[in-house]
């Protein structure tokens, strides 16, 4: 095989491996499991903000986490945190990549 193609192949596995250009955005993930139908970004509704969700977590990116792994109790609008039993099921099969990059979304918000 010519050295050049093999070198060739090798830059391009490099590039892919390092590049962003594959991996989900927290917004995008955030979306695709369906957060966003009862999530408004600045508003609460029947669900907080997510503006109020940062507010709440502020400097507490690990409780974050663990509240979305399961792992922690509910501190927003503890009444009513059976609705998000569902989606703590989703969120806590994500990979640790990809669920903190929802969490820094919903920090960011
Ligand atoms: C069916 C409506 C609904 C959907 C869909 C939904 N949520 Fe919620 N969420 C709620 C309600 C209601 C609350 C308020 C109760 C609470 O604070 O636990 C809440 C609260 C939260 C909180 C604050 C938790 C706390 O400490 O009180 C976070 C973070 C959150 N949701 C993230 C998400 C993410 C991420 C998704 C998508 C995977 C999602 N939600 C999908 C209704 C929803």
């Amino acid at each position: 095989m010519n050295k050049f193609l093999i070198i060739g192949i090798f830059i391009g596995v490099l590039i892919v491996h390092h590049s962003n250009i594959f991996a989900a955005n927290g917004e995008r993930i955030f979306k695709e499991l369906g957060c966003n139908a009862c999530h408004n970004l600045k508003e609460d509704t029947f669900a907080p903000a997510l503006k109020s969700i940062s507010k709440a977590y502020k400097n507490k990116k690990e409780s974050l986490v663990k509240y979305l792994k399961g792992e922690a109790k509910a501190i927003v609008d503890p009444d009513r945190e059976d609705f998000m039993k569902p989606y703590i099921n989703q969120t806590k099969n994500l990979k640790n990549k990809d669920l903190e990059k929802l969490v820094d979304y919903l920090l960011s918000s």
